[in-house]
């Protein structure tokens, strides 16, 4: 079996201007070089086409944060995957849960915005995760296999795909998910992807991630690696969340 991908990807949401982001990206640089795992950044639409140049040479890609469906139009305000691909952006995240909760989006649009991501040779990254009152009413199982689903439907290769699995309940509360809730989620969508022949996808865990739950989550042996939300806007901090999922993957036996 193919080794998976791991990633820690940062997911900047609406913080960062210009000169912050290629900050960030220089005292990055450096200490993404030598590692056995992918760097992203998520970064906002304005930073980036100067960040992609500022991460060319170093090991780490630029993306974006959501994108629309259509190929191009009169769409005022929305942006297109090959504007996104045109600035630089190597992958999108798709369907995280601010998209869905805040501003609407259903599984029906996240499906459509995966194929048109695909077509146009962005990599998508897509995000599931149940609501609290969800898994208080232990639907969170279902509620992840529908996510998947939908989304997947119609999709043939599913190797250009990742997962990112964020509780909603867990993204910016500072509550995490166990590591064992964490591998239970992720086993379960292991064994969907299996299903339709996507056993070796790569599937991070978000919500909350620090640099003190980072090691164990990452030490699960169904996590591929973690997408950061609020410790991604220090450079301390995500080194460091870096650092130990690096040092916990190497320990970890097995993950292959
Ligand atoms: P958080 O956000 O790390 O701040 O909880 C995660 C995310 O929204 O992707």
């Amino acid at each position: 079996m193919a080794k998976r991908r791991q990633i820690i990807a940062g997911n900047w949401k609406m913080y960062k201007t210009i000169p912050e982001a290629l900050r960030f990206i220089e005292e990055l640089g450096p200490k993404a070089s030598d590692l056995p795992l992918s760097v992203y950044l998520a970064v906002p639409y304005t930073a980036i086409s100067e960040a992609a140049r500022a991460a060319e040479g170093k090991k780490i890609l630029i993306g974006a944060q959501n994108m629309n469906d259509a190929s191009e139009g009169a769409f005022t305000g929305e942006i297109a995957a090959r504007m996104l691909t045109d600035a630089g952006a190597r992958f999108v995240l798709l369907g995280h849960s601010e998209r869905r909760h805040i501003f609407g989006e259903t599984d029906a649009m996240i499906h459509l915005k995966l194929l048109r991501a695909l077509e146009s040779g962005i990599e998508p990254i897509l995000c599931v995760g149940e609501t609290k009152p969800e898994r208080e009413a232990s639907k969170q199982f279902a509620v992840v296999e529908e996510q998947l689903k939908t989304a997947l439907a119609e999709v043939k290769d599913l190797k250009k795909i990742v997962i990112a699995y964020e509780p909603v309940w867990a993204i910016g509360t500072g509550v995490t998910a166990s590591p064992a809730d964490a591998q239970e989620m992720h086993r379960h969508i292991r064994s969907i992807l299996e299903g339709m022949g996507g056993g070796d996808i790569s599937i991070l865990y978000g919500g909350s991630v620090k640099p003190e739950n980072a090691a164990a989550l990452m030490s699960q042996s169904d996590v591929d690696g973690l997408l950061v939300g609020g410790a991604s806007l220090s450079i301390e901090m995500f080194v460091e969340i870096v650092a130990s999922a690096t040092m916990s993957d190497l320990k970890t036996e097995g993950k292959s």
